[in-house]
Order: C-alpha cells, then structure tokens, then sequence
C-alpha cells in the first residue's frame, strides 16, 4: 500500500497587515496585552470585498499545484477545510473547482476548525492509501476578519483571529522512507459549547447554548437568524479561553505522543513540530513538557494570528521556504481546537 507524500505547499496571506496598536482603534486593548497573553504582534485581513476564504485557497492552491509540478487539471479530488466558508452551503471545495477549472472532481468540506487541516490531510491520505485517487488538493483556508465582534466585548477572541491560507497535494510515494507515517484523531463533544458559533444555526437552543437570542416561538425563520441576534451580538463566535487553553495543553502533548509512539520514536527524534497557532504560550508549553529545543519547534503566530484550519500549512510551508524542513526529515503536526477535536500527523519530508 503506497503511502502519501507532500508533493507541493503554498500559503496565501493577503496583504492588509493590522498591528495590535491598530486594534486599539475600535477596543479597549493593548498591544502589551495581546503580546503578554498570546505572542501576537499582528495579523493580516483578506480584503473586504476582492478576497474571500475560496480565493486566498485559490492562491494557496496555485502555488502548491505549481510546486508539485503538474497543472489544476491533475487533481482528482478537493479536500478543503474551513470555519469561515464563503457561503453556509454549498462548500469551498466547489467554489475552488469552479475558480480553478478543474475537471468535475470530487470536493469535500471540512468543518473541524482549528483541527481541520489535520482531519483534512488524514481524509486524502486514506484515498491515497487505497489507491482511489493519485493527486489531491487539501487547503485550509480562513477569512476570520468578516466575523469577529470588533467592540470591546468582542476582545477576547478578536484580537487572536486572522485571515489565510495553505495547500497542499498529496500524491503516492513508493519510497520506503518518506511520507505520511500515519494520523490520529480524536473528538470529545463534551465542551462543544466552549468554543463556538451558535448562530446561524438549527439549535434552536436545544443545548442550552450561551449567549442564545431571546425569540418568539411563532417566529421560526426568526430562530434561525433574527433582529435581536444582532443586536446582542450573537452571530459572533464564543470562547472560554481559560478552559480552552486548559484542555488544549492536555491534549497537543498526548496526540503528539500517540503520534511518536505508533511509529517508534521519541520526542528527541522530532527535526520539526508545526503545533496549530492558537496562543504562543500553549506552544511553548507544549515545547517545555515534550522538552524539545527551540530549532526542533516552528511558530508563526507572531505574524499571522490564529488562523485556525490555516495555520498548520501556513506554518509548514513557511518553514519549508526558509529552508526548515528539510528531505527525510520528521515531522510532526498538531493540532487542538473547537469542538473540542484534536489531530496530530507524522511525516518523513
Ligand atoms: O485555536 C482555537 C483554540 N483557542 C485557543 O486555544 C485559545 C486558548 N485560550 C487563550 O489563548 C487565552 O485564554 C486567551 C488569549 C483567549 C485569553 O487569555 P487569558 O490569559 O486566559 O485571559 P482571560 O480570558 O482570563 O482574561 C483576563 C483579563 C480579563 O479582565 P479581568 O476580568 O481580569 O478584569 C479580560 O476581560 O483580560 C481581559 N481581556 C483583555 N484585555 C485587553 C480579555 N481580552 C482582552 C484584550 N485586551 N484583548
């Protein structure tokens, strides 16, 4: 059974780059804050109205396509991941076919958040594995800055988004060393209303969600989506930081671990962890319990936020261009996030 390789990688950030002093134009903030509690400096908004979470993919996806050297009409299956999709329904995944005139392939959407890229790459490598397709794009893409509560109240989950995206093809390999060792993923519903966004939804606040509009029952199409829901600023995502960062710093650990020990390595053995950017502190943390050196652990946040099913290609691509990631090196991701869902992949570059 052949193996997946990372044929190609892109990344895409737009270029509207927003310092945390430029934050502090619509919130009370700091940039002291912001650094202190999450190692962001800054991070980068898609354009209003000229980029959407499908075109920064697009971007990604070209680059990605190029570097695996074969042309959009190659790829035989979509996986796109993404919490901030373009429209409720239909998925990216076939607005990036449509955008990138791609034959009338398969395009699945993911929708595990800062998970998702990981839940992506082990969806494609299943269908690599068993033969079904040869060249498959997986983005993770996100365009945070049309969703965020940008008032004070909102701070707490504003100032850590950005916007981005990252590709890759996976494509067969036959060498005996290299490739995607094997992924693992895992899913615990019990805090899925910690981190979340309610609205639009079907709930109809059957979970007891927080921060749930007060409707009038008669009103049904008002339950989806309604005046009051606005006003109080419930179409905005919700977050429990503390309990959030608790979890997530149990977890990044374990299923690295899981990772290293289903293949018969030591954290001594990593050449490079990517961890999902959700907080620079979180990584750090994660670096000091595995006790990995500063060279055998690459961070991005400072740059570009938290771009949730972004951030894992976004970071692994950037450390490929500068030369980090390096052939036959091991390489671990990571990831942790809403749901609550967790991933880790292990590969041989
Ligand atoms: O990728 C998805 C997964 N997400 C994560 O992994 C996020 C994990 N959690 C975190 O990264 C951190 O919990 C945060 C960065 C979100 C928050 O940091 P924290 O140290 O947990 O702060 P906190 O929520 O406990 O808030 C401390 C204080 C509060 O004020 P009081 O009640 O002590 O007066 C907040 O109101 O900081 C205040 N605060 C802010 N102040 C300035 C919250 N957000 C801000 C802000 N600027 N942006």
């Amino acid at each position: 059974m052949p193996r997946s390789k990372i044929a190609g990688i892109g990344k895409f950030i737009p270029a509207n780059r927003v310092t945390n002093q430029d934050l502090t134009k619509y919130m009370d903030t700091s940039d002291e804050w912001i650094q202190e509690r999450t190692g962001i400096l800054e991070r980068h908004y898609a354009h209003r109205t000229e980029e959407t979470t499908t075109t920064m993919g697009v971007e990604a996806a070209k680059i990605a396509i190029e570097r695996a050297g074969i042309t959009p009409q190659d790829i035989d299956f979509i996986v796109f991941a993404t919490l901030s999709p373009d429209y409720y329904f239909p998925g990216c995944g076939v607005l990036l076919q449509r955008a990138m005139q791609m034959k009338e392939v398969g395009a699945l959407d993911v929708r595990n958040q800062c998970s998702g890229f990981l839940y992506a790459i082990s969806v494609a490598d299943q269908f690599i594995r068993s033969g079904m397709y040869k060249n498959i794009l997986v983005v993770g893409s996100e365009k945070h800055s049309f969703g965020l509560d940008f008032s004070t109240r909102g701070r707490n989950i504003s100032v850590i988004f950005g916007d981005g995206a990252g590709a890759v093809v996976l494509q067969p390999t036959e060498k005996e060393n290299q490739g995607i060792l094997s992924t693992h993923l895992h899913s615990d519903g019990a805090s899925a209303e910690i981190l979340a966004m309610y609205n639009p939804g079907t709930h109809a606040n059957h979970w007891g969600a927080q921060n749930y509009a007060d409707f009038d029952e008669a009103e049904i199409g008002e339950m989806f989506m309604s005046h009051t829901m606005i006003d109080n600023a419930q179409n905005f995502p919700f977050m429990d930081g503390q309990s959030v960062f608790k979890k997530a710093v149990v977890k990044f650990p374990e299923v690295i671990m899981e990772a290293l020990q289903a293949n018969g390595y030591q954290a001594t053995d990593i050449n490079l962890l990517i961890p999902h950017q959700a907080n620079l502190r979180i990584s750090q943390f994660v670096q000091q319990k595995l006790k990995l050196r500063d060279e055998q652990v690459y961070n991005n946040i400072q740059h570009y936020g938290n771009t949730t099913a972004a951030s894992v290609p976004i970071a692994l691509c950037e450390a490929w261009e500068k030369g980090k990631v390096k052939e036959g090196g091991l390489v671990c991701l990571a990831a942790f996030g809403s749901g609550f869902t967790w991933a880790s992949a292990l590969l041989k570059w």
